[in-house]
Order: C-alpha cells, then sequence, then structure tokens
C-alpha cells in the first residue's frame, strides 16, 4: 500500500467515529470524514452495490482528489469502507480524479479515473499556466484493479492520453472516463474533453482488454449553446432510445430550462455502434433544483437504469462555517424511464423497505390560508400530495405549496402557479444566511389544478419529483432538525390527498 494511501485510512480511522449517526442524513451518502464531490465507480460488483467517490479526508474542502468508498445492499443504507485509491503514482501525483468500475472477465474490478499530473518545461516551470495563475495539470486516463475493498495501480498508466485526441483538442480538459461492456464483450470508454473551439466534447474510445485504447467517435459537441467544458459522461439505452448525459460549466440560463453556472443535461437520440456516430433529438435538464450536479448512472441486476449526483452547487461550496464535520452529499437513487420523449425519474423502489408510520388525508381543503394535519410532520420523510384539478379544466386556486422543516420564522416550499405553469422551490427561510440561490422554478404544466408532489426529506435535503417523476428539483437545507413541521398553504380553494412515511 502507499504511503498517501496508508496515510488516508488512518486518518479516517481515526476521525470518522468523531461524526454521530444523527449529524449525518440517514440514507443519502455523505464522505467517510472531510469532503466528497461526484459520484464514482457506482457499480454492482459481487451482490452489492459500490460507490466511490471524489474525496479529500482531511479538510472539509476541496483537495489532492483521493476515491472515497461505500457499499450498499438497496442504495440507501450505505457502509463505509476504507479508502480506495490516493495520488501516489506519476500520472495522477495531483489527484485522481472522477471515473468509473467495471468487473473484469477475472472477476476482479478495475477503476478507470483521471490522473493529473503537473508537467514542466525543460527549465522546471509548468507546460501552461491557467488565465487564474495556476499551472494546468495533464489529465490522463488510467487503470486501477482490486477486490472491491484494495486496489493496485496497474503498471501500463497512463491507458489514455493526449495522443489519443483528435487534433487540436486539450490535454488538460480530459477527463472523467466512463466504461461499458458492450454485447460483443469489447469495452466502450466516453470521457469528456475541451475541443479547438474550447467548448465540450463528448468522445469514444474502444478497447479489447481495458489497457490499449483508441479513438472511436466525438458523439456530441457544445456549440456554445451547453456551457463550455463539460464533465462527467454517461450513455445508455433507455427504453429503445440512447441517452447522453454530462454535466456542463459556465452556462448560460435558457428560460426555465438551464440555470445559469454548473448545471446537468442530457441528450435522448439514436445511435449507430458501426460509425459511434449519435443522433441528437431533443436536450434537457436532468434535475431543475438547486443543488445537483455530476449524475453517474448503474444497471441494477433486473435491468433498471439507476441514478446518483452529488447534491451540492460547485458556486455555494465554499459559502459555510468550518464547523460542519462534513461536506458534500449524494442524492438517493432515482430510477430513470422515458415519457412522451422525455427523461422521468422517480426514486428507488428500495425506498419502500424504508416506510414506517403511514399516515394518509383524503380531500383535505384549504382556502387562503393553510393547514396542517395530525401525523404529517418529520424531517425523514416520504410524502405524496396529490392536489385535485378544479372544474372545467380550470384550476380553484391561484397557488399552492408545502412548507416543510419548519419552525417559527423557519421554514423551505415547494409552491405551484397553475396559471403560471410554473412550480418554485424555497430555502430563503431554511436558516442560510449567505446570499446564494435560494430559489429556483421549473415549468409544468397544469392549468386545471392537478399536480402531484412528491418530497423525500432526509435531515438536510429535500428532494422533490413532480408528476410521477416527470421532473426533479433538489435542494440541501442546514435547517436546525428541531424544526420539523409540515404545512399546506394555498390562494384560492384547494383540495389534496397525502400519503406520508416515516422513512426508518
Ligand atoms: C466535476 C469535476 C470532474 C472532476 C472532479 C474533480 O464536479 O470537476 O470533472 O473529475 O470534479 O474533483
Amino acid at each position: 500500500m502507499s504511503q498517501n494511501l496508508d496515510k488516508a485510512r488512518e486518518y479516517e480511522r481515526i476521525h470518522a467515529p468523531e461524526i454521530t449517526d444523527e449529524e449525518r442524513p440517514a440514507f443519502h451518502l455523505t464522505p467517510y470524514v472531510g469532503w466528497m464531490n461526484d459520484p464514482n465507480g457506482f457499480s454492482y460488483y459481487k451482490g452489492e452495490y459500490h460507490m466511490f467517490y471524489q474525496y479529500y479526508p482531511y479538510d472539509t474542502h476541496w483537495g489532492p482528489m483521493h476515491w472515497g468508498h461505500a457499499k450498499s445492499a438497496d442504495m440507501y443504507k450505505w457502509e463505509f469502507l476504507p479508502t480506495a485509491i490516493a495520488p501516489d503514482i506519476q500520472t495522477d501525483k495531483e489527484g485522481c480524479f472522477s471515473g468509473s468500475a467495471i468487473t473484469m472477465p477475472d472477476g476482479r474490478q478495475a477503476l478507470i479515473y483521471t490522473g493529473c499530473e503537473l508537467e514542466t518545461k525543460e527549465d522546471g516551470t509548468p507546460l501552461a499556466i491557467q488565465p487564474d495563475g495556476n499551472p494546468f495539470w495533464t489529465q490522463t486516463q488510467n487503470l486501477a484493479i482490486g477486490d472491491g475493498v484494495d486496489y493496485e495501480k496497474a503498471d501500463c498508466n497512463p491507458i489514455i492520453n493526449e495522443f489519443h485526441l483528435p487534433e487540436g483538442n486539450s490535454r488538460f480538459d480530459f477527463r472523467d472516463p466512463k466504461v461499458v461492456q458492450a454485447a460483443d464483450g469489447t469495452y466502450r470508454c466516453y470521457a469528456v474533453n475541451r475541443n479547438k473551439e474550447g467548448l465540450g466534447a463528448f468522445l469514444q474510445f474502444v478497447s479489447k482488454d481495458l489497457r490499449t485504447w483508441e479513438f472511436k467517435s466525438v458523439m456530441a459537441e457544445s456549440h456554445g449553446e451547453l456551457g463550455r467544458m463539460w464533465e462527467c459522461p454517461d450513455f445508455f439505452e433507455l427504453d429503445g432510445k440512447y441517452v447522453l448525459l454530462a454535466s456542463a460549466q459556465d452556462m448560460l440560463a435558457e428560460d426555465l430550462e438551464y440555470h445559469t453556472g454548473n448545471g446537468t443535461f442530457l441528450m435522448i437520440g439514436s445511435y449507430d455502434d458501426e460509425t459511434g456516430v449519435f443522433t441528437r433529438e431533443s436536450d434537457q435538464a436532468i434535475d431543475y433544483g438547486i443543488d445537483f450536479y455530476a449524475p453517474q448512472t448503474v444497471e441494477t441486476p433486473d435491468g433498471r437504469r439507476v441514478m446518483i449526483g452529488w447534491m451540492q452547487n460547485w458556486d455555494a461550496v465554499n459559502l459555510r462555517t468550518n464547523a460542519c464535520k462534513w461536506y458534500g452529499q449524494m442524492s438517493i437513487p432515482r430510477e430513470l424511464f422515458l415519457r412522451d420523449g422525455r427523461l422521468c425519474q422517480v426514486p428507488s423502489r428500495e425506498i419502500e423497505n424504508m416506510w414506517a408510520d403511514k399516515v394518509t388525508a383524503d380531500s383535505v381543503q384549504v382556502a387562503d390560508g393553510s393547514v396542517t394535519i395530525p401525523g404529517v410532520s418529520g424531517r425523514r420523510v416520504d410524502m405524496t400530495v396529490k392536489v385535485h384539478a378544479g372544474e372545467n379544466g380550470k384550476a380553484s386556486y391561484d397557488l399552492f405549496g408545502v412548507r416543510f422543516a419548519e419552525k417559527d420564522s423557519l421554514h423551505s416550499e415547494v409552491e405551484f402557479r397553475p396559471s403560471e405553469g410554473t412550480v418554485k422551490i424555497d430555502r430563503k427561510f431554511s436558516g442560510t444566511r449567505r446570499a446564494i440561490v435560494h430559489q429556483r422554478r421549473a415549468a409544468v404544466a397544469g392549468e386545471d389544478g392537478a399536480i402531484t408532489l412528491r418530497i423525500i426529506l432526509d435531515r438536510f435535503s429535500a428532494e422533490i419529483f413532480i408528476n410521477d417523476g416527470e421532473k426533479a428539483m433538489s435542494m440541501t437545507l442546514i435547517t436546525e432538525q428541531e424544526a420539523d413541521g409540515i404545512s399546506f398553504y394555498a390562494k384560492g380553494e384547494a383540495e389534496f390527498d397525502v400519503v406520508k412515511y416515516n422513512l426508518v
């Protein structure tokens, strides 16, 4: 074991127990200790789900990247495993960036990840300098092989580097390999890269043995409309179509579809495996909330496509006090499917194993005010609220909303305005003291006032699923745990049904 890996494992062994279970979400994965960003190597291996993640154990801020590791039977209850890999070879000296995991023919597990290296000129100065004065790191794709706990870097690293790239593309922005095995047994690697125009490109490489790779095709590129550099690619077949997804830096807002900053997008289309050409038919955001980035998917043994994202937002990560013992959390696992030409997502069905204390209320009425329902409160909750349609296709209310994490002046909310066709999430009264994004809206039709809101709460977050998966909106919350009230409000007259479970 390398010194750096040994040191990380020793550090987490000592310091992770300082974080109590109550200080973490109950069923969202957080770092063992310190900092977490992107999900990595989301996979099913030897009968269990494995999740690795971008990890810096020594601080709650981003630092030289390691891969943290956890496993789970159901993707909700996670068990921590020791740090999987640390920066310790020439090509990953500055950090082990995002990547994926795949089972090898001999039963071992391969991790394919981006290594960052500072290359210098003959005089010892960096090869290139970024506009902010920091040196550029060369990014290459690397291989580590292991048994589900311990991994060793392969002796053939890097396995994909600048010499595999189309001419003129950047060796400094080339990362986040997602490796899958095709039906014929060969391997495909999807990776993102900055092209000649300085914009994001989605590339495919092919290999027979995971060690020797060839460039195959450019599957998609930004023409300036979907941000600049792309990150964290994924590609899979779903319900007879192909879905290409990635995250984008420096996006410009576009209606209510895409927001400014770092965002997620996906393209639905067709794919020709002979040529490696993907033909895009439509695109959409993946999550319309505030905190969601860099999602990765896995295929479950029963054939479902499940996605988990980093439930955080790069623009806000440094605005916090140093009191927290961990920073960064994953979303819940979400089952993906296509409906009416759009990607939809719902909480993975394993959540039902945590259901307890069922409360139902039918045809509850609220008019120009708010109501509470006996037994409906809590901060670890799965609650579905179904608002009824008005008569003659017209809503009987101007707005309807649900407040949660509520106590005295504290609350967060989700609100639907049928005439505007928007759902808004809002956390400005969540106890935050920073001027970051606290509200976001998504376009949702429902002029007749009918809407279904499924709200998942887990101590430090809210994930809202609208109309059986049509859109998802996620946000983190720092609200004190004693704020556990839930109430329903309307302007006009609304009638709704509620089914609520505690999640245990
Ligand atoms: C996305 C990302 C990846 C990179 C990693 C570094 O959030 O920037 O592109 O591999 O984080 O931690």
